[in-house]
């Protein structure tokens, strides 16, 4: 082979979920990372000092918050626009979650990054532009057809992630799904954390709240479900700890997107071929982090109950899923032809 000639055996196929709550990566072989979509930077040259480093990304960044400037570079699943500083969060976090992958040596690395269903092409742009300079060659698709790949449930299924800035549906027939087969919805995890806080703070003024307290309540304790028992939270008012029923708040804030979410549900059920309804009744899967919140199964199936039996998956890991699904694919079919899967750049790095 001529020196210069690029073998396939010297690209290295790694799959990418840029979260707006966290962004994971998967390699072909078998390192993982995660880390929560958050960068910060000291404010001066204490916060440096105190901070030990010039900038803060993920668990660290909310750590030092409160001597950092915080970017959340990514909201509803795609990079901020407009604000300079959110882009080059957006590309620190990019270089951040490549640093975890372990590239070995003299390795191209191609990605195969998922996107919120209805991401529009301006921003699909933008994190093209972004991540070919930290890659060789990069394909976008969409969140939920990773999922359904990783699920190997590509005929007559339909994918629901529960995600923090988005719910995206999408029905899987066969074919990549287009813009006809998806639905993003902007009322998802992030959402409920901010309407979990106003009504805490409306039923106990007195107690020190904040969104990432109330974040982690939900991540504990969330349901749609009554009759699960009280929910408590030890919550500081005045600075002293005190122990407060928050069942109600808790079940009503989970519960806000459900009547959204149920009629994009019956929407796409009727979308498919009525010979092939019954199969995609069978085959709903429930992924993303919000998934994890108890009842939403149940919730879908009751409500499906008219239409015949339905039948709902939960993944078992919402971290990984995406970057799972998305691995699976870029080593399931050739570099070359990743630009039929979706928008693709290359760097020629
Ligand atoms: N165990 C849990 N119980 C309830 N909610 C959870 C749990 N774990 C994570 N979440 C919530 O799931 C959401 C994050 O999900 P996920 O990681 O799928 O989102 P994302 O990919 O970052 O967001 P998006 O897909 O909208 O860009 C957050 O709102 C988080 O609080
Ligand atoms: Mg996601």
């Amino acid at each position: 082979m001529a020196k210069n000639q690029i073998s396939s055996e010297s690209n290295f196929i790694v799959g990418i979920d840029l979260g707006t709550s966290r962004s994971a990566i998967v390699t072909e072989n078998g390192v993982k990372g995660v880390v929560e979509s958050i960068v910060g930077w000291p404010q001066d040259i204490i916060g440096v000092k105190v901070l030990g480093n010039s900038i803060a990304i993920g668990d660290t960044a909310i750590e030092f918050r409160e001597l950092l400037e915080i970017s959340h570079p990514l909201a509803h699943g795609v990079i901020k626009e407009g604000v300079p500083r959110d882009i080059e969060a957006a590309e620190e976090l990019i270089k951040h979650i490549i640093s975890l992958a372990e590239v070995p040596e003299k390795k191209k690395i191609c990605g195969i990054i998922g996107v919120p269903a209805k991401a529009s092409l301006q921003s699909k742009q933008i994190l093209l532009d972004l991540t070919k300079k930290h890659m060789h060659q990069v394909t976008l698709i969409s969140e939920p057809f990773a999922v359904a790949y990783r699920e190997e449930r590509l005929n007559n299924s339909i994918v629901i992630d529960l995600g923090a800035g988005t719910l995206n549906f999408c029905t899987m027939k066969g074919r990549i799904p287009d813009q006809n087969n998806q639905v993003s919805l902007e009322k998802a995890g992030n959402f409920i954390d901010t309407l979990l806080f106003e009504s805490l703070k409306n039923k106990f003024p007195d107690a020190q709240l904040n969104l990432n307290i109330v974040k982690k309540l939900k991540e504990k304790h969330g349901t749609i479900q009554r009759g699960g028992g009280k929910i408590v939270a030890e919550l500081r008012m005045h600075g002293k700890p005190r122990v407060l029923d928050i069942t109600d708040e808790m079940i009503s804030a989970c519960s806000a997107f459900v009547p959204n979410m149920i009629e994009e549900i019956k929407k796409l059920v009727i979308s498919f071929d009525p010979e092939f309804q019954e199969e995609a009744m069978k085959n709903i899967i429930l992924a993303g982090g919000m998934s994890k919140v108890k009842g939403y199964d149940a919730v879908i199936k009751e409500a499906l109950a008219d239409f015949g039996d339905a039948q709902i998956h939960i993944i078992d890991d919402p971290v990984y899923a995406v970057a799972e699904g998305a691995l699976k694919i870029g080593t399931d079919i050739p570099v070359k032809y990743w630009s039929q899967l979706g928008e693709t750049a290359a760097s020629g790095k």
